[in-house]
């Protein structure tokens, strides 16, 4: 694997099978340095080009609390993203500051409304009727709507969060109409978001994106006449998951977007809107990995290699197609190459994490990686099969600690009436 940040921490065998052996597989492992490194290369690529700017980490891609810790720990300026009221729960517990979060919700029951407005989070509606549930609640001083600029992008087709497919935001047609009644219902000031989808590693899609935010912008500050205090950009920032891919240009995104800032606002920053992003894989994809042992190996009419690890464990696979590394740990034969569809031990042909891969002979009882499952790894993990959910360890140089512990199937049943 050339390049690859954790390369170093991969290639030490005994100490990757020492985790196998003392917190059993599978079991994602997380590497403190990179997060530290991510959230780092985020806010100096920003800074560079931005005075005012808020990053709120998007807590859905990995809700681990000692992650949030540890991102929050090294930047201190952190908010967090949450969509949900279990996540908003993860960044208190992590020791953020409600006042530092935003709430982004869709379809939200009342109940959800009334925890997110109640937590003292910032809260951005996804629809004109968000509001009018929000208001038998309460009228918040401030809040931000969800925009559908008309168009999205993405990596996979199910990650596309813009455009006339889109479940989310309110369409750029009908969005003025939203703020002028949320206006005369008594809120006072506002923003405007926009997500308009994930996994995008092209830093110009972001400039065309923030242009339709900018013109949006426009419209609603002439027609209600004030301007809005924050312009969230959302996030979609992608991470190379194969070999051949390059990161994406964070310095030259960020100043493409100041460039449409100076546009749209002129010269003086002062004058700007404050700009917000909602970074969830950038900051923690490429810092975890999924420990796995090999538990059958088949020569069907294609070569199995059956893991503990399946699509319980990592869904983006067979959820998107979506494309993760697999390395062997431990001596490779590189002579000795096989094309092998890597599969999970769920009673569904679509758990695959991978097919036609081509990698090392692989035996049963032997341990690999799948790479860059530090985002939506275990946040999307599920117990099909009725199979427990794995640990998670966070790696401080050679310490490990274990940061959630690996569920039992007595805890599957702790709500039942047996
Ligand atoms: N902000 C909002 C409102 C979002 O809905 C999302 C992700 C983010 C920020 C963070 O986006 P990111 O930085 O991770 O691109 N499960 C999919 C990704 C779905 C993302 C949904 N929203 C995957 O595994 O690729």
């Amino acid at each position: 694997m050339i390049n690859h940040p954790l390369s170093e921490l991969l290639s030490q065998t005994k100490f990757l099978e020492n985790i196998a052996d003392q917190y059993g597989t599978p079991v994602y492992v997380y590497s403190k340095s990179r997060l530290e490194e991510n959230i780092n290369r985020l806010f100096n690529a920003i800074n560079k080009s931005f005075n005012n700017y808020q990053i709120y980490y998007a807590v859905k891609a990995n809700s681990n609390i000692q992650i949030i810790r540890t991102l929050k720990n090294e930047f201190n300026d952190l908010g967090c993203d949450c969509s949900s009221p279990g996540e908003l729960f993860a960044a208190k517990k992590a020791g953020l500051d409600m006042s530092d979060c935003v709430y982004t919700g869709n379809y939200e029951s009342l109940e959800d409304l009334q925890i997110a407005y109640d937590s003292g989070a910032e809260v951005n509606l996804d629809d004109l009727n968000s509001f009018k549930r929000l208001e038998t609640i309460a009228v918040p001083d401030y809040i931000s709507f969800r925009l559908n600029p008309g168009k999205g992008h993405g990596q996979f087709k199910g990650i596309i969060t813009g455009g006339k497919n889109s479940k989310f935001g309110i369409p750029k047609e009908t969005i003025v109409e939203a703020y002028k009644a949320a206006k005369e219902s008594g809120v006072k000031r506002f923003g405007l978001q926009c997500h308009a989808g994930s996994s995008t590693l092209d830093a110009k899609t972001f400039s065309d994106i923030t242009n339709q935010i900018l013109k949006s912008a426009r419209e609603i500050e002439n027609s209600l006449g004030q301007k809005l205090e924050k312009i969230s950009i959302g996030s979609g920032f992608g991470i190379p998951y194969r070999d051949e891919e390059e990161p994406l240009a964070l310095e030259q995104l960020f100043q493409n977007i100041k460039q449409t800032f100076t546009e749209s606002y002129g010269q003086d920053d002062s004058e700007w809107p404050t700009l917000c992003v909602e970074p969830g894989r950038i900051l923690v994809a490429d810092a975890g990995f999924i420990i796995s042992k090999v538990t059958g190996i088949k020569s069907s009419y294609k070569q199995f290699v059956g893991l503990d690890a399946g699509m319980e464990t990592l869904m983006r696979p067979a959820l998107y197609g979506a494309f993760h590394r697999v390395k062997k740990i431990g001596h490779v034969d590189e002579e000795d190459i096989i094309r092998y569809d890597i599969t999970g031990r769920i009673c569904e042909n679509t758990d695959r994490i991978s097919e036609r891969y081509k990698m090392p002979r692989m035996k049963e009882g032997e341990l690999c990686a799948i790479m860059d499952s530090g985002a939506y790894g275990y946040s999307m993990s599920h117990n099909f099969n009725t199979r427990p959910r794995a640990s998670e360890v966070l790696i401080d140089k050679n310490e490990v600690s274990l940061i959630r512990k690996r569920e039992t199937i007595e805890d599957l049943f702790r709500g039942c009436d047996v």
